[in-house]
Order: structure tokens, then C-alpha cells, then sequence
């Protein structure tokens, strides 16, 4: 018998449920006509929860995750009626750290040229992947006020950069660069600056490199690096960055190949339970107006189906996605690139799901 692979849904906040239903809708399709063992457990938690009744994660669900579940699929947290956001790092961010997530895993794809913001740059030029690390640097809530509220306030934020935490993550992108035969890995850093964290990240990088002589590994400072990406991003293979440089380059990278409607991400512990999220948010400005492109979290959905070993289901539904890109209906966003009338989430994911049907027949 194939063992169960039980996916926690958790849809959030905002346009979160919105693309999450449009997904899950396609994965449940792709799962029963090619007898995947998957199944999906929905979960409520989010900002609506929490002003309800005080949850933000139940005790024991971290727990539950690490034992029961094969993969989480995440939508999106977010509310302007929870100002501090403190639900969204009691959900989001406390899942990458207990879960140790440490693999924030972020492709930077350019699908059609169209697509493109940069002149001349196609799907030639940018193609880079971005590895951002995802348990440490300035997240860690290692912080603290004091003397708050008078004029001597003092508030900091320490950056947290673990020589195991810095190793793992640049030799997760030196293996990934030589699974898929990428000769350049490039690592952003401030370590003009920052000289003990970042200079313990070149310290390290230039000794995982020595591994992978067949790579040319260039550090880089990171304003020198986005300054780059706009100028020659085709120079870039895969990219290794601490948490909050690749949160931001990946905003950057998100706007060089489509935008945020499209661009995916998977939070990875490679063989534990790993968690699949679009890289936008909880979008508070079109929620509830069907205008949420679904193709971030399907395309989401598509890297989780590749971390549970469905590889074959995982290239179907990119390639559908991708298809529906280029070829097919397209959300509001996409229109200054592409062109056409806007289309609503519905409409867009329901001709994806015609696409994934006519390739599921064709066996
Ligand atoms: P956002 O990604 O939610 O939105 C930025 C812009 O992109 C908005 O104009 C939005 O309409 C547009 N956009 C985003 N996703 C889209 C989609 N699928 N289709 C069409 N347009 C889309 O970022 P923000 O406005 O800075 O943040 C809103 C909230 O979401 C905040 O509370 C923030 O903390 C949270 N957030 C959560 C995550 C996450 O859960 N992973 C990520 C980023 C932001
Ligand atoms: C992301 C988001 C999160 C981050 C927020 C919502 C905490 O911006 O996933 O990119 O900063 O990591
Ligand atoms: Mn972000």
C-alpha cells in the first residue's frame, strides 16, 4: 500500500483562501486521475481566528506537522485589522524557524518576453534562482526596546548568522547549482559593513566553493547586486543570500519576471515537511474582488508535488501553468504586460484546470 501524503492547507488572510480554493481545486484533480496518495486537511488559522478567539497556532500543531503531515500549503497572512502583525509571525514565521525551514527556495523565471520590464532582457537573460536563508539573520525576534516611548528609546534587532545556519544554506545552493548545471553561484552580503556576520558568510562561502570547482562562485556586496540584476541580470545563476537581503531581492526578482501574481516559493528542510507559499501576500487591496492572480500559488503547488516525488505530476502542472501564462486568460495584473482584457481568478483558474485535464488525458 502507498503511504498517505497529507497536506496541511492553510489558506490565511486576504487573497489567501481565494488562490488557495482555485489550487487546491487543480491538485485534488491531478491527485485523483493519476492516484496520488495525497489528501488535504483545511486549517482556519489566520487573522479572522485570531481576532475571534486568540489562536494564532494551537498548542501541539507545530507537533502535529513535524509527525503527520507530508507538506504545507500556504496561502498568505496579513490583515491591516492586526496592525503589529504578530499573527503572522505566530504562523508564518514560527513554522520556518520550528520547522526549521531553512531553505527559502525562490525561482526567478522569466516565462515569456513579454513578461520582461527590462529592455532587451528575455527569457534568455533572466533565469536566476534565488536561495535565501530562512531561519536566522534579522527575523529571529532577537530584539528589544528599552526606554521606549522617551526621547532616549533605544531599539534594536540583532542579526543572528550561525556558522551551521550560513553553511547549510550556501551548500544548498552550490548542490542545487550542480544538480541542474548552473556554472555561477553568487552570494550578497554587506560584509564592507557587517564585518563579523557577513564576514563569517565569506569566510564560509569561500570554503564550500572550493567544493564545487567546476562553479565560479563571486561574492557580492547587495546593493552592488540589485544595482546588476536590473543592468545584466543574465551574469546570474543562482543567488545565496541571508533572510532579509533575499526577502528583498526576491520582491526585485518577482518584479523582473511577471510580478507578484506569479512568482513562487517553497520553505524547505529537505525529507521533512516542508511548506509551499506564493511569494506575495495577503494583498489586501483586491481580496474579495476575484482579481487575485491564482498562478503563483499553482505554480506553488507544483514545486510541492516535486518535493513529495511526484515529478511527473510536478512538470504537468508547470507546464500548464505555464502554458496558461503565455497562451491563455490572464488576472489584472498581468494586463500592462501582456496586453488583453482582465480576466478574474475564476475565469483564469478554471481554463488552467482545462489545461491540466487535456494533459492528464493525454496520459
Ligand atoms: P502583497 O504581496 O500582499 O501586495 C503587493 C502588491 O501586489 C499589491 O498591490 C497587491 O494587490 C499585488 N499582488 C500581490 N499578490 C497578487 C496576486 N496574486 N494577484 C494580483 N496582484 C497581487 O504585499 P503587501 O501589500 O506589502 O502586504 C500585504 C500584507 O501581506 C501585509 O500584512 C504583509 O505583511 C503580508 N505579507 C505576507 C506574506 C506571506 O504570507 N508570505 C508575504 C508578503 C506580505
Ligand atoms: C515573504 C514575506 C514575509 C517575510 C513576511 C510576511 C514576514 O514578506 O515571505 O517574503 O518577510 O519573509
Ligand atoms: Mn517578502
Amino acid at each position: 500500500m502507498t503511504t498517505q501524503q497529507k497536506i496541511a492547507v492553510i489558506p490565511g488572510d486576504g487573497i489567501g483562501p481565494e488562490v488557495a480554493r482555485a489550487s487546491v481545486r487543480i491538485l485534488e484533480r491531478i491527485a485523483a486521475a493519476r492516484s496520488l496518495p495525497l489528501t488535504f486537511d483545511w486549517f482556519d488559522f489566520g487573522a479572522e481566528r485570531y481576532l475571534k478567539d486568540g489562536t494564532i497556532l494551537p498548542d501541539g500543531f507545530m507537533q502535529r506537522l513535524r509527525d503527520e503531515y507530508a507538506a504545507i500549503y500556504f496561502g498568505a497572512v496579513g490583515d491591516p485589522r492586526v496592525p503589529g502583525n504578530e499573527h503572522a509571525k505566530g504562523i508564518l514565521l514560527a513554522m520556518r524557524f520550528e520547522l526549521d525551514l531553512y531553505v527559502n527556495l525562490r525561482p526567478c523565471i522569466l516565462f515569456d518576453d513579454r513578461l520582461s520590464p527590462l529592455k532587451g532582457k528575455g527569457t534568455n537573460e533572466l533565469r536566476f534562482t534565488v536561495f535565501r536563508e530562512n531561519t536566522e539573520g534579522l527575523y529571529t525576534g532577537t530584539a528589544g526596546t528599552f526606554k521606549k516611548d522617551t526621547p532616549d528609546e533605544i531599539a534594536q534587532e540583532v542579526e543572528v548568522n550561525t556558522r551551521k545556519g550560513v553553511e547549510r544554506i550556501i551548500v544548498a545552493a552550490f548542490e542545487f547549482a550542480r544538480a541542474n548545471k548552473q556554472t555561477r553561484v553568487c552570494m550578497a552580503d554587506k560584509a564592507n559593513v557587517m564585518l563579523h556576520g557577513h564576514g563569517l558568510w565569506r569566510r564560509v562561502f569561500a570554503i564550500v566553493a572550493k567544493r564545487y570547482p567546476e562553479i565560479q562562485a563571486k561574492a557580492m556586496y547587495v546593493d552592488a547586486l540589485a544595482m546588476d540584476l536590473i543592468r545584466a541580470p543574465e551574469s546570474y545563476g543562482v543567488i545565496v543570500t541571508n533572510n532579509l537581503f533575499g526577502d528583498i531581492l526576491t520582491d526585485l526578482g518577482a518584479a523582473l519576471t511577471g510580478g507578484l501574481g506569479i512568482a513562487a516559493s517553497g520553505n524547505i528542510h529537505p525529507d521533512r515537511v516542508s511548506l509551499f507559499e506564493p511569494v506575495h501576500g495577503s494583498a489586501p487591496d483586491i481580496a474579495g474582488k476575484g482579481k487575485a492572480n491564482p498562478v503563483a500559488m499553482a505554480l506553488s503547488g507544483a514545486m510541492m508535488l516535486e518535493h513529495l516525488g511526484h515529478l511527473r505530476e510536478a512538470k504537468l502542472l508547470h507546464d500548464a501553468t505555464v502554458e496558461q501564462v503565455r497562451e491563455g486568460k490572464h488576472t489584472a495584473d498581468l494586463v500592462p504586460l501582456l496586453g488583453g482584457a482582465a480576466s478574474s481568478t475564476e475565469e483564469v483558474s478554471a481554463e488552467l484546470l482545462a489545461r491540466v485535464e487535456r494533459r492528464l488525458a493525454e496520459g
